[in-house]
């Protein structure tokens, strides 16, 4: 752990592992492996989204996955009564409730929290209760940080999308205010009692402005991590992300302790 700081976790999204295997159909290359390949490399746990339509990660895959890990699972849903119903038969460690469709999300696209209040909340109840802990995947909005709150969900999984956005299309301005958008939102969400990750579209580049942030304590990381893979390999890929992390975490560790 960096003194002063909590540990910041990394949870590697496998679902691309699955989309190349399903371009082919048949067994390779099989999420599993790169789940158990990713631990080694210093992932803290493995996050996987069941899609309505199975387009990437399937029902067997998530059975494997739960039954074969070592490490939490992050199982990321729609709130519908078919992945709760699977959510209830797995019990993984976490359930992320994602939108799929347009009605679910909000203009930016992280889950329409305010709009689907009346809708989310037996959800959360019903996962809560089998002891799977709750995230909801939102804007850094303060309406979206407060309903998420009132509807006692354990964690907010902030959309870092936008900033990586502006990342790739080096604007420098553009990252700036939605760095400060989301340390503004962690800090909000962390003072309500909610736990603060982060993800969506990550890379080497962009890594460090959240592992900077003192509320963010796990990052989800995938279709980046893949991708390098086919370059040098997952866990390569994997202890580069890593390390990273490890080197942003400890110099804001040490700037906040100077
Ligand atoms: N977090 C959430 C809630 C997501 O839906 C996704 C994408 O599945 C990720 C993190 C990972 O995003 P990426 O694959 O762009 O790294």
């Amino acid at each position: 752990m960096t003194k002063g700081l909590s540990y910041l976790r990394l949870g590697v999204n496998i679902d691309h592992v699955a989309t190349i295997r399903n371009a082919r159909g048949g067994r390779h290359p099989d999420p599993l492996r790169a789940a158990h390949l990713a631990v080694e490399a210093g992932a803290d746990g493995i996050t996987a989204h069941l899609r309505e339509d199975r387009r990437h990660i399937s029902d067997a895959d998530i059975a494997r996955l739960k039954s074969e890990l070592t490490r939490p699972l992050n199982l990321e849903m729609a709130a519908t009564p078919e992945m709760v119903a699977i959510a209830l038969r797995h019990v993984p460690n976490a359930c992320c409730l994602v939108p799929e469709r347009r009605e679910e999300r909000t203009t930016e696209g992280g889950l329409d929290v305010v709009g689907q209040k009346a809708m989310l909340a037996p959800v959360i109840a019903d996962l809560k209760a089998a002891g799977i802990r709750v995230s909801l995947f939102i804007e850094p909005d303060p309406r979206a940080i407060e309903a998420s709150a009132e509807l006692a969900a354990d964690i907010v999984e902030l959309h870092t999308g936008a900033y990586c956005e502006y990342a790739a299309a080096d604007d420098a301005r553009g990252m700036a205010a939605e760095a400060a958008r989301l340390a503004q939102g962690a800090s909000e969400a962390a003072a309500r009692g909610l736990e603060v990750h982060a993800g969506h579209g990550l890379t080497f580049n962009t890594v460090a402005a959240l592992a900077r942030m003192p509320e963010v304590v796990e990052l989800n990381i995938g279709h980046f991590l893949i991708g390098e893979a086919i370059f040098g390999g997952l866990p390569a890929a994997v202890r580069r992300m890593r390390s990273l992390m490890d080197e942003a975490r400890h110099a804001a560790a040490s700037r906040v302790l100077a």
